[in-house]
Formats: structure tokens, C-alpha cells, sequence
């Protein structure tokens, strides 16, 4: 079975893009491939968050993942800081990355850019990080976004050029697996591009439902069309690609058939997206709310998930320390 990989670091909270992007995907993949999907806590540590928020904000992701139908019966499902394999492959890695290859990356550029006091080496070395998250369990298709495709270049450039440095075929190339059709592009509700974590225009699984119709009775609209069949601005044109994706066929033809004939009121469109999307995240929230507080189930999904990732990362970090020549003095069935 093809082993499949993902990982979200443990910044905020999952929102609509996230779900409907990406995990609804996950979900499906659990039936039909060895799955593992983990929170990025080091990851997160490249903005150094305060230590008191630091365990919260990957316990938020992780109830957040269960709440949304990861299973983990089904999927290895860990924190990242769990598995010190991924470490010992990190340094490794880091040997072979050169510093020319890291600071073209693009995603180094734009932090370089936005945080100019911070520019830890944590960051530099982000990619390598990645691809030690990826690598470690060999695995094969790692679900993401387009702005992860260069990290998962890097990846592959890494596993590459392990296999021909040390001459022993270690690791396969992983590809990036994106969901053709099933792909949605959630847009964000100011108008502009796609709803992302950082760009504030996002409808999280976790808001109630006075803040999900607030947020969506502010967004952007015009003034509504003049002229039958008028083509439709991008703001309101993300509203029906909202409305697509949470509402039923019949109101998408309802509001859709107003707009074409100047009848349509925003407001009523609004009020419409609003509820559907209620009617989707709101039992999600609530068995957020649940699964955050339930110490006793959080340890034993981890415990789980933790012991197949340890397991699986020990086989692949055998293997790569006898092709660098480690050999120890203490074991010596090593
Ligand atoms: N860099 C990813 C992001 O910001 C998170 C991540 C870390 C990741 N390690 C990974 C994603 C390995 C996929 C595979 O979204």
C-alpha cells in the first residue's frame, strides 16, 4: 500500500480552505493508503509562540483533526516533537542542503521579507525539516497545497541525492498528490483570493454561529447587477463558490437565476450561506469542543498514532545510518 503523509503546524485554527481543501481529502484517503498525519510543532517554533500557548495550539489541531473525521484506527495520527527519528534525519539532511539551494527558497524569501528581526537558521532550514517529516516514512504522496510545491521539490532534491551520496537506494521521491476534480479552492470572503490563516478572511470550524453570520453578512459584495445575465464581479463570484460548496443544488440555482435576472438581494444570498455553512461546521464544533477536553482519548489517539510513526521511522533510520557508516561501539548487532 502506497503511504501517504501530511502535516498543518500548530498555528490558530483550522478554517473552511482547510477543510474543504484539504482534509475532507485526507479523509477519503484513509480507506486506500497507509496513512500518517501529524501537527508541525517544530515547525511552529520558527515565530517562537509563547511557551504557555505552546501545547495549546497543538492540542487545538489535533481535536480539530478528530473532529473533522480524521480516524485513528484508520491513520498514524502524532505530533511531530513526538518522534526524535525525524531529528536524527534532520542533521543528516542538513548535510547535503546548501545554503545557496535554501535561501532561493521562496517561502525563506517571503519571511525574510515579512520578519526582518527574526530570520533564525530554523527557518533557512524549513525545507529540510519537511522533507525529514516526509522522508522518515518513506512516503509516497503527500497531500498539499500549490504553496507547498516547492518544499516538496526540496524533498524529492533530497531523497535524490541521498541515494546517489551514500550509493543505497533509500528513499523513493514523494509527489506531491493533489485531488483533480475533488480539488476545491475555498475562497476568502473579503473578495480577494483564497481564505488562508494568515490572510484574515477566513470562517473557522471553531466560530459559533453568531461570528460565522457576522462574518458572512460583512462580506464583499457590489451593488448588484443592472443588465440581465451581467458577468459576475470576483466578490460575489466567491460568494456562489461558497454557496456551491455548503448549499444545496436547488438554492445555488435559486439565487443564481435572481442574480441573472437583477432580482437577487445580497442580503437574502447572505443570510442563505450563512445557515449552510452553520449546518456543516456547527456539529463539527461541537465535537471540537468535546474531543479538547478529553485528556484520557487525546493520549491514547497519540499514543497510537506516535507508536506506528516510531516504528516506521526506526526502519527507515537504520537503514540510512548504515548507508552514511555509522556503526556503534555499543550495539553490535547495528
Ligand atoms: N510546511 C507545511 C505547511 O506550512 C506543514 C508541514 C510540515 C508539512 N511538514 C510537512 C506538510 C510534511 C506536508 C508534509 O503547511
Amino acid at each position: 500500500m502506497e503511504i501517504v503523509l501530511s502535516g498543518i503546524r500548530s498555528t490558530g485554527h483550522l478554517h473552511l480552505g482547510n477543510y474543504y481543501g484539504a482534509l475532507r481529502n485526507y479523509i477519503k484517503m484513509q480507506d486506500n493508503y497507509n496513512c500518517f498525519f501529524f501537527i508541525a510543532d517544530l515547525h511552529s517554533l520558527t515565530t517562537h509562540p509563547h511557551p504557555d500557548d505552546f501545547h495549546a495550539g497543538v492540542r487545538t489541531i489535533l481535536a480539530e483533526y478528530l473532529a473533522s473525521g480524521l480516524d485513528p484506527e484508520k491513520s498514524a495520527i502524532f505530533v511531530q516533537s513526538d518522534v526524535p527519528e525525524i531529528l536524527e534525519l534532520y542533521i543528516l539532511l542538513n548535510m547535503i542542503s546548501y545554503k545557496g539551494e535554501l535561501e532561493r527558497t521562496t517561502s525563506f524569501k517571503d519571511k525574510v521579507r515579512q520578519q526582518p528581526d527574526n530570520i533564525n537558521a530554523g527557518l533557512l532550514t524549513y525545507p529540510v525539516l519537511m522533507a525529514s517529516d516526509i522522508l522518515i516514512h518513506r512516503a509516497n504522496l503527500v497531500p498539499v497545497g500549490k504553496d507547498q510545491e516547492q518544499h516538496l521539490e526540496m524533498a524529492r532534491v533530497l531523497a535524490r541525492r541521498f541515494n546517489t551520496f551514500y550509493n543505497s537506494p533509500v528513499f523513493p521521491e514523494p509527489k506531491a498528490f493533489n485531488f483533480g476534480d475533488d480539488l476545491v479552492k475555498v475562497p476568502g470572503l473579503d473578495g480577494s483570493g483564497k481564505m488562508g490563516k494568515s490572510e484574515g478572511n477566513g470562517i473557522y470550524l471553531c466560530d459559533d454561529e453568531q461570528t460565522i453570520r457576522k462574518k458572512v453578512m460583512k462580506a464583499v459584495t457590489d451593488s448588484g447587477p443592472t443588465e440581465p445575465n451581467s458577468p459576475m464581479p470576483d466578490s460575489v463570484a466567491n460568494l456562489f463558490t461558497l454557496l456551491n460548496i455548503v448549499s444545496k443544488k436547488e438554492s445555488v440555482a435559486h439565487f443564481m437565476e435572481s442574480y441573472n435576472n437583477c432580482t437577487i438581494r445580497y442580503g437574502d444570498l447572505k443570510k442563505q450561506l450563512a445557515e449552510d455553512i452553520c449546518a456543516q461546521t456547527l456539529p463539527i464544533k461541537a465535537r471540537i469542543e468535546e474531543i479538547y477536553k478529553d485528556e484520557d482519548y487525546l493520549r491514547k489517539v497519540v499514543k497510537r498514532g506516535t507508536d506506528l510513526a516510531r516504528e516506521s521511522a526506526n526502519a527507515t533510520l537504520k537503514e540510512v545510518r548504515k548507508a552514511v557508516g555509522f556503526r556503534s561501539f555499543l550495539n553490535s548487532d547495528d
